[in-house]
């Protein structure tokens, strides 16, 4: 076992540690030492109350949370006798990001993430930034509250992670572009009449990436990528002409940045969350990981293709949201999320998640923009509210 960079040990809470993200970090904390290593001020999940109790006892972390107040009993019971003090609903998840904490792992799917991931911003924790939909949906304000917060905000994507390590701090106004990677996902080469037949459990089946049902199935749609391109505007300051996506289908270049020289440094790595999630939970320094090494005799070769934006169309719905700004990425998010509920339960072809998407973006462009969370909250209430209508009207 590898022993943690760190001399003390470090203070770390996982928000969604039931989760795909959740899971990899909790594997990368034990390789780091475990609890001789960290201190886990809290963590929270939500459905999976035996994994989450499990979790509290094995880190012992100090008040554990589900986001359903429904299970409160379920979850005081599985941790009676161990001391770790318990808690459920929207507010016990605030309190979670908000106990003093070094970093905090940001693993909660979904804009459930934004309030809890804010109250760790406020207390100036590092985060690591799983969850996009805080920067897609609230933007500049959540940079700004990172900003006043005085934490360092340590990007878990895979692909912003590596664009966050070959970023030459003092040469950003060198940067021409950044490329983001996409793997293509399962339907890469699908006609557009295959991908209409499409059922979620073929949507969730990724190619290369082991990750949670929504993200496996927004990779498929590429909404996924779109949300990193938002995700991508704001975390590096670009403008949305300088973000390009290319097709990638071996995932081992995470994602690139072009420089004025004509030069492109790019990051390289097995597909592994572990590599990012351990990357952020040792930085400045590099640990040792259990990822493998890349061979690149047996790689052979490495393809790129132009992505198919008539088969993809989350990409140009990406740009628009961009272009237009204000609160377009938060309604992109929520009409997506309503769309992909509905894709999940069978009530909406593959194809027409980009449609509700689409016309909600229209029907709210009124350019709104963000002056507080309760503005992002509107947008993306918003936002379900007309996406579900839309769907309504199309049973
Ligand atoms: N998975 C990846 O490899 C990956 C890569 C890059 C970025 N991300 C991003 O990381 C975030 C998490 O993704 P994931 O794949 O780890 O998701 P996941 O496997 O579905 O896990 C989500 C976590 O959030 C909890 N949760 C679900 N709904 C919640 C709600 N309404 N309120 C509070 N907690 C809730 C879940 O609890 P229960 O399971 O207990 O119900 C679980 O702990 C997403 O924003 C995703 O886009 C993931």
């Amino acid at each position: 076992m590898n022993s943690c960079p760190e001399t003390s040990k470090r203070r770390i809470s996982i928000l969604g540690s039931t989760g795909s993200i959740g899971c990899n970090t909790l594997d990368v904390m034990t390789h780091l030492g475990g609890r001789e290593a960290f201190d886990v001020p809290a963590i929270t999940g939500m459905g999976n109350i035996e994994l989450l109790a499990a979790q509290a006892r094995q880190t012992g972390a100090k008040f554990a949370v589900t986001a359903d107040p429904a299970r409160y009993d379920d979850l005081k019971s599985a941790l009676a006798g161990t001391g770790i003090e318990v808690g459920a609903g929207p507010s016990a998840l605030i309190e979670a990001g908000a106990r003093e904490t070094d970093l905090l792992m940001a693993g909660i799917v979904g804009i459930a993430g934004l309030a809890p991931t804010l109250a760790a911003v406020a207390q100036g924790a590092d985060i690591a930034l799983a969850n996009k939909e805080c920067l897609v949906s609230a933007g500049d304000l959540f940079q700004d509250a990172i900003d006043s917060g005085g934490g360092k905000l340590l990007p878990v994507d895979s692909e912003h992670n590596a664009i966050f390590q070959v970023l030459e701090q003092d040469q950003r106004h060198a940067v021409d572009r950044i490329i983001l990677t996409a793997s293509g996902g399962p339907f890469r080469d699908f006609t557009r009449d295959q991908m209409a037949a499409v059922t979620p459990e073929t949507a969730a089946a990724h190619p290369n990436w082991s990750m949670g049902l929504k993200i496996s199935i927004d990779s498929a749609s590429m909404f996924n990528k779109a949300l990193e391109m938002i995700e991508a505007r704001h975390l590096f300051g670009m403008r949305p002409d300088q973000i390009e996506v290319i097709v990638h289908p071996q995932s081992i270049i995470h994602s690139m940045v072009g420089y004025s020289d004509g030069s492109v440094l790019a990051q390289l790595g097995a597909p592994d969350m572990r590599h990012a999630i351990g990357y952020a939970i040792a930085h400045p320094r590099r640990a040792g990981l259990p990822v493998e090494r890349l061979d690149f005799a047996r790689l052979a070769k490495l393809e790129f293709y132009a992505p198919d934006e008539a088969r993809f169309p989350a990409l140009g719905l990406a740009r628009t949201a961009m272009q237009r700004g204000g609160l377009q990425g938060a309604v992109l998010n929520g009409a997506k999320e309503i769309a992909l509920e509905a894709f999940i339960n069978g009530k909406l072809g593959f194809l027409q998640m980009a449609d509700i998407v689409a016309t909600t973006m229209d029907k709210l462009d009124d350019g709104r923009v963000a002056h507080s969370i309760e503005d992002v909250y509107a947008a993306d209430r918003d936002a379900r509210d007309v996406a579900a209508s839309l769907l309504r009207q199309s049973d």
